[in-house]
């Protein structure tokens, strides 16, 4: 869970006192996109860590007055504002950790997939600036179809001869957040018990939890278990359809993606007991690209988690098998995109 670590003063009298738990900042976090629906809310929570000493925010517009707004905050992190393709280069540099949220959001009716011909040109231009500027930093990709921009951010990386696949990584986190919300409510569990893996990708039937290896265990139907795989599969579309043309999750989204740049950060601070589900380059299955759960660690991805892919039950083993030609097509158009370009 998100950890109440924030570097939060709290006022006793005329005191004022810090929280017990109070790490070094000294970590450097670069949001790409920082002025959209998502990039707004997530430079919020970053600036909250307490392990962060600068944040850098990136954006084509609109960016100046997100940075002003959030350095009055008195957290530590320093702030700066970096806009358009001349500041890009610059807001990289020395960064630790690069979150991308940059590009279009899908309104009802479209897929993820549909956001491609835009999505794909913007992660690709933004990821080979990070290539040249900060090679060796952790890159979570959230821009959608993730399940095909991570995979385009894996070539581009390739080309440039700084491909490390222990530091690129697609952001899943909302899946398993939506996962426990979901399991939690229907079983009357307290929220923050509640550990539900989601594997595969992010993209309709290529989200797969595995509710039979949900920790605490929970006994669910037939029934419970088609119903809450489906929703979990579609919670994407359930907030596209309320936002009615205003776009996707963005405040879930930005809470998802503070939880994976803390559990990043906790990760390179030596923390030895750090696991997230991520959509990562794996050897799990035959897909060269597949998110489980995996241990973080001071260079990346330290371990996959096999063991949730074994005994799965007889419906998760099918669903496993019915999401692989979906997500291998989603692989391929990204590595076709990124080979394709001069
Ligand atoms: P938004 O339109 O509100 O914000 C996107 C921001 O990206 C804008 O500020 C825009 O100026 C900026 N941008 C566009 N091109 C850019 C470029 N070349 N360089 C830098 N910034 C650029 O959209 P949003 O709601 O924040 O969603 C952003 C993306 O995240 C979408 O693709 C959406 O589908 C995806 N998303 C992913 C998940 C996930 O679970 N991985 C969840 C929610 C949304
Ligand atoms: C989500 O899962 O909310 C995002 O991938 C955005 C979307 O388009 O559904």
């Amino acid at each position: 869970a998100l950890r109440a670590s924030f570097a939060l003063k709290a006022h006793k009298g005329a005191q004022v006192v810090q929280t017990p738990f109070q790490p070094q900042a000294s970590y450097k976090v670069a949001v790409l996109g920082a002025a959209g629906g998502i990039g707004q809310p997530l430079a919020l929570l970053i600036k909250m860590s307490p392990l962060v000493s600068d944040l850098h925010l990136y954006d084509i517009a609109n960016v100046k007055g997100v940075a002003a707004d959030l350095s009055h905050c008195n957290t530590p992190s320093q702030v700066l504002d970096f806009t358009g393709a001349a500041e890009l280069a610059n807001s990289l540099k020395g960064v630790d950790v690069v979150v991308i949220p940059a590009g279009v959001p899908r309104k009802p009716g479209m897929t993820r997939d549909d956001l491609f011909n835009i999505n794909a040109g913007i992660v690709k231009n933004l990821v080979e600036a990070v290539a040249d500027n900060c090679p060796e930093a952790f890159i979570h990709i959230i821009s959608n179809p993730v399940n095909s921009t991570v995979p385009i951010a894996a070539e581009v990386l390739k080309k440039k001869g700084v491909y490390n696949p222990k530091k690129l990584f697609g952001v899943t986190t909302l899946d398993v957040v939506r996962a426990n919300t979901f399991v939690a409510q229907k079983k009357n569990l307290k929220l923050i018990d509640v550990d539900v893996p989601v594997v595969g990708g992010h993209a309709g039937i290529t989200i797969l939890p595995l509710l039979s290896k949900t920790k605490p265990s929970v006994s669910l139907t037939d029934e419970e278990v088609e119903k809450l795989t489906v929703r979990i599969q579609n919670a994407g579309t359930e907030v596209v359809e309320a936002k009615a043309g205003a776009g996707s999750a963005t405040l879930s989204m930005a809470y998802a993606a503070a939880r994976f740049v803390e559990s990043s950060l906790r990760a390179l601070d030596g923390d030895g007991d750090v696991y997230e589900c991520s959509y990562v380059e794996s050897d799990l299955t035959e897909l060269p690209f597949f998110a489980s759960r995996v241990k973080l660690g001071r260079k990346g991805v330290e371990a996959l988690i096999p063991s949730d892919l074994q005994g799965l039950t007889e419906y998760e083993q099918k669903a496993l098998e019915a999401l692989k030609p979906e997500l291998k097509a989603s692989i391929e158009k990204g590595i076709a995109f990124a080979n394709k370009q001069a």
